[in-house]
């Protein structure tokens, strides 16, 4: 129906007879018959001088043919790419009939989001989600390249099937043929990729399609997509080295530009240095430890197992109800209380309603670890190590953080997460990661003893201050596996009920293994300078996990519940 794309037109083209198809992105009227249609499609936008336009609508499909020829001097348009051109003696013909869009097909719309995702097919047409979108392709592209180059082969896992203990809650599914039994939708491939190492696969992955019911934020959907590897005998550097290459050539395929090799920071630097096991390098601020200086202080609250500082530079002259919002978030995200510092004067003095309560060297010890100049602001945070930690990480953030799309990428893996993240009500270790992860080889003494002191073999992947996946070395040896989850609490009984197929296919001979995911969503986000990963997929939902333009999730007819065996009781 063409010859060519609309944005793709140019200079060289002047003279030809073509035709092109699209929307009509603007009509312009030129005197009393002619008419400027502008004419969209994914490619861009074509000036069309039409005679006697009159029937030409915003967002009709058109098919226009004419000759290609240099718009009048001091007419050309340098933002566009076709600006210095024209489509002449046009005929046109109209292919599709269009009501006015519910909002402008424009970068700049302002549309509420639930109008946007309603007529998603509309708000798809902006360039900005065609760019996105191709984006996404280009990364999914480079990504499969990658691990095919790398030997590692494609395999589908089913999306009906069992328990994965990520963490999250679950999506089931109601058999018809099975009345009162359910599947469950995969929180991740995991367990199948396991399965997959003990066939003998060796280096397996697959752009997979994953489903938790958690609630909705800036990066977290209900459906998401993993890049999702597995390989046998490697070690934790073989997986990072896989993950690497696969990411940086994903990122070379969109911004054009080659990243340098990624820096490791274990879990304990990166909680201690910046308060967060995701840290955004983009910034400085990094959080100063006190707890030295203070160990035998006179000012009480600053005896604590931990004290924090964190230098504001430039701060120094923020209001006192600025810095009250200050103390006040610092006790919303858990401390006990927050102390701000002043710097003033030629040689810094700090300026505080508790200086008073400071000795000189304590005073001068601040400045020289935070390195504090006058006009600056000195926070304090003191508190049990984790808290502390937490909090200045959280206020780091608060007072530096770029947009996460903004650059440079900042990428950092961090290493040696801790097995178990806290202890439960009952007193039992909750994993960090989930319970197929193999603890550190130096720290099983301390399974039994001091169990939250035990490392593991896991890793985060970050990209400014967003994780962008997470993987381990797993335990492939049942005593291991049993020891966990006696550690766990976990019976014979129940890990039989929830993990027996996985335990006793590890009886049949499972190689050493472990792997990675990287959430795609993320990745393309950040690549694409969004803010919220729904920028970057097709059909999203809302923040109440609704889809506004299927209406998912509807009842059910009650003949459809009853060939499900499924009766609605009444909501509670
Ligand atoms: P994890 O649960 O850390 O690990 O998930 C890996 C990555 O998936 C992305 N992700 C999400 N993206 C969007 N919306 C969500 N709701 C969401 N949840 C997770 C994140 C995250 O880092 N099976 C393990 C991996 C492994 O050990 O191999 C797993 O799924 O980018």
């Amino acid at each position: 129906m063409r010859t060519h794309y609309c944005g793709q037109l140019g200079r060289p083209d002047v003279g030809t007879e073509v035709a092109v198809c699209g929307w009509v992105a603007r009509r312009r009227e030129h005197g009393e018959h002619l008419a400027f249609v502008d004419l969209r499609d994914h490619t861009g936008v074509i000036q069309c001088v039409v005679d006697g336009a009159h029937d030409v609508r915003s967002e009709q499909v058109l098919r226009i043919t004419g000759v290609v020829r240099l718009r009048p001097e001091g007419t050309a348009n340098p933002n566009l790419g076709t600006g210095e051109i024209e489509i002449g003696d046009c005929e046109v013909e109209l292919l599709a009939a269009a009501e006015p869009p519910p909002f402008p097909v424009a970068d700049d719309v302002d549309a509420d989001e639930s109008v946007r995702l309603r007529h998603r097919y509309v708000d798809l047409r902006r360039p900005r989600m065609q760019r996105n979108l191709r984006i996404r392709a280009a990364v999914n592209s480079a990504l499969r390249s990658a691990m095919e180059a790398l030997g590692f082969v494609e395999v589908e896992t089913p999306l009906l099937w069992t328990p994965t203990p990520e963490g999250a809650r679950e999506f089931a599914v109601p058999s018809r043929l099975q009345p009162g039994s359910f599947y469950v939708l995969p929180q991740s491939p995991q367990i199948a990729k396991q399965l997959l190492m003990v066939s003998g696969f060796d280096r397996y992955f697959q752009i997979a399609r994953c489903l938790r019911d958690e609630d909705l934020r800036a990066d977290r959907q209900f459906e998401f997509t993993q890049l999702d590897l597995e390989a046998s005998f490697v070690t934790q550097d073989d997986v990072l080295g896989f993950v690497s290459d696969a990411v940086l050539a994903a990122a070379r395929a969109v911004t054009g530009e080659s990243t340098p090799p990624i820096d490791r920071l274990t879990w304990s630097d990166a909680m201690d240095r910046y308060g967060t096991d995701k840290p955004d390098l983009r910034f400085g601020m990094e959080l100063v430890e006190l707890t030295d200086l203070f160990a035998s202080t006179e000012f009480k609250a600053f005896r604590a197992p931990c004290v924090k500082g964190l230098l504001v530079s430039g701060a120094g002259d923020w209001s006192r109800s600025r810095l009250d919002g200050l103390v006040d978030r610092a006790k919303a995200l858990g401390a006990k209380g927050l102390v701000w510092m002043k710097a003033v004067g030629g040689a810094p003095e700090l300026e505080s309603p508790i200086t008073k309560f400071l000795s000189p060297a304590e005073i001068s010890g601040i400045l020289t670890a935070t390195g504090a100049a006058p006009g600056d602001l000195v926070l304090v945070v003191a508190d049990e190590r984790r808290v502390a930690q937490t909090v200045m990480g959280q206020l780091r953030n608060d007072l530096g953080r770029p947009p996460v799309g903004d650059g440079p990428y900042r990428y950092v893996w961090i290493v040696e997460f801790p097995l178990f993240e806290a202890l439960d009500d009952e007193g039992r270790p909750v994993p960090a990661h989930h319970p197929f992860t193999m603890p550190h080889p130096d720290d099983f003494d301390l399974l039994d003893t001091d169990p939250l002191a035990v490392r593991s073999q896991s890793y985060d992947l970050v990209l400014n201050g967003w994780e962008l996946g997470s993987g381990s070395i797993r335990i492939h040896r049942p005593d291991i596996q049993e020891r966990i989850f006696r550690t766990l609490g976990i019976s014979d009984e129940e890990a039989a009920a929830r993990f027996g197929f996985l335990l006793g296919a590890f009886r049949y001979g499972a190689p050493p293994h472990g792997g990675f995911a990287v959430g795609i969503d993320r990745l393309v986000a950040v690549l694409a300078g969004e803010e919220n990963i729904r920028e970057v997929i097709a059909f999203p939902k809302t923040q109440s996990g609704a889809d506004p333009l299927t209406g998912a999730p509807k009842p059910l007819a009650t003949r459809a519940l009853a060939d499900l065996g499924i009766r609605l009781a009444p909501r509670t």
